[in-house]
């Protein structure tokens, strides 16, 4: 720890000039050491792991569900509200440079427009002004102002603030990546959405908002287009005076994986899959005794954030992540200290868990997700995803191969996004080309060898059938 006290030390006497850039990069580095320390501790003894048996399901009033809430229309409480996008991660994983925000959705909207439709509409339909803010990153923050610039003149307010920016350490050592303060970029990372508390308050953003009268903030992933504002919500949180609600929602077998809500040592506590002993990895997928998770739209009681924040009280489990950086033409082994926003509940007072309808949790993590929010299935309206009402039952199961992986892949292969309001499943992988106008229907299989090619015509009906091969139909 006083090694690494020393170079933080070190990187902190890099920033020239500027004294307000000198004074926050230091106090950066300050909440980047007191991570760092907690971690050496955690990891050196070794029983942090919760004790499973200790593990009790919420009680009734810890997670209560949406249509149990008092129904209401009091737009008065929008006075109170101001909504946060999470808005610091890139597009890596869809394999877009940039942040994810800026990748286009629908009707050339990206995920940023939908969200500023969202609530300009919200603000122009009960005559409100709730603001919006963006928490951007040292990697986001350059694009997406550029891109709410063409914002300026519409009815509604945008404040972005950076969260803030931490060094990568030696898996080997311990020690930071980054020598000085204009150090290469990947030297550096975003700590996570759980930086948002700590983000949120030194940049002034907290304080200005308190100052405004505001009580509530809503936050959700940047991805997520179902997280809108909700006046159920916000008026079942002023009435109860929780200062903390977290939105669940109903597992299914195809996110057992998401964090859950529990009751430990009498606390509501955000269990997550990384703090499950091995042994009761399956226990834990298991949605008949864990039924619900985490959609990360959060709602919280801004004064209770500076409660906490300052008196140092808002800790969070430390999620370590593996990276590789090149350096020398090396593949070298680092690693950056996470938080999320989620693992913040147990610290607020009468926080509880309310278990929303599906339609409120619709994230785009892959091109699959993404020919979902494309398709028929959906209908915009005032920035909002709609279901089709003529469709029942869950969302298909979409699966498309490696070749999807990136939207430059899927664009070019799926330019035309098929209809598939009557589809199940749908299956596709290798080098495969859709056409104009191609409707899916029930379960459809399209597997095309390696090195070789498919394309289905345009104007095809596929229903509950399995394309393979090198076929040209
Ligand atoms: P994630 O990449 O963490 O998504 O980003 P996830 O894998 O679904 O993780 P969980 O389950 O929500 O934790 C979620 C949102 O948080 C933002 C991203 O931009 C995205 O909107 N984010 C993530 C930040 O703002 N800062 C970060 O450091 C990380």
């Amino acid at each position: 720890a006083s090694q690494m006290r020393n170079a933080l030390n070190k990187l902190a006497d890099s920033v020239k000039g500027n004294p307000e850039l000198h004074a926050r990069f230091e106090n950066e580095m300050d909440s980047f050491f007191s991570l760092f320390r907690r971690y050496l501790i955690e990891k050196s003894s070794k029983d942090t792991t919760l004790d499973w048996d200790k593990i009790k399901s919420p009680n009734p009033g810890e997670v209560v569900d949406y249509n149990s809430i008092q129904q209401s229309e009091n737009v008065s409480n929008l006075d109170k509200l101001a909504v946060l996008k999470l808005n610091g991660g890139l597009g890596t994983s869809m394999g877009c440079v940039g942040p994810k925000s800026v990748i286009e959705v629908r009707d050339g909207n990206t995920f940023l427009d939908l969200s500023v439709r969202q609530i300009e509409y919200l603000n122009r339909k009960y005559d409100s002004d709730v603001p919006l803010l963006l928490m951007n990153s040292f990697n986001t923050d350059k694009d997406t102002e550029h891109l709410i610039k063409k914002y300026s003149a519409n009815r509604i307010r945008i404040k972005s603030f950076n969260q803030s920016r931490f060094p990568r350490v030696y898996k080997d050592s311990l020690l930071p990546v980054p020598s000085d303060y204009d150090d290469l970029l990947d030297s550096w990372y975003p700590p996570g959405h759980g930086d948002l508390f700590e983000s949120l308050h030194a940049s002034g953003e907290l304080d200005a908002l308190i100052a405004q009268g505001r009580e509530i903030l809503f936050v959700s992933n940047g991805d997520n287009l179902g997280a809108t504002v909700d006046l159920n919500i916000l008026n079942h949180m002023l009435e109860t005076g929780a200062e903390y609600i977290m939105e669940l929602t109903d597992k299914t077998r195809a996110d057992v994986k998401g964090g859950t809500l529990i009751n430990y040592d009498g606390q509501v506590r955000l269990l997550e899959v990384a703090q499950v002993p091995k042994e009761h990895i399956d226990e834990f997928k298991n949605i008949r005794k864990f039924k619900n998770f985490n959609t990360n739209n959060l709602w919280i009681n801004l004064k209770a954030i500076k409660r906490l924040i300052e008196s140092s009280s808002l800790e969070m489990e430390i999620i370590p992540n593996a990276k590789t950086i090149i350096r020398g033409g090396h593949e070298i082994n680092v690693l950056q200290l996470e938080t999320a926003c989620g693992a913040a509940i147990r610290h607020f007072n009468s926080a509880h868990g309310v278990v929303v309808p599906r339609s409120r949790f619709l994230p785009v993590k892959t091109c699959s997700d993404l020919l979902l929010v494309k398709s028929d299935l959906f209908f915009l309206q005032h920035g909002a995803l709609k279901l089709d009402p003529s469709r029942f039952g869950p969302n298909p199961l979409i699966k498309l191969g490696s070749h999807f992986k990136k939207v430059s892949g899927f664009n070019a292969r799926i330019p035309h996004i098929p209809k598939i309001v009557e589809l199940d499943h749908l299956t596709i992988t290798g080098n495969v080309f859709l056409g104009k106008n191609v409707t899916l229907k029930g379960t459809v299989i399209i597997v095309c060898s390696d090195g070789q090619k498919i394309d289905i015509p345009n104007g095809s009906v596929l229903e509950n059938v399995v394309i393979t091969g090198n076929l040209q139909i």
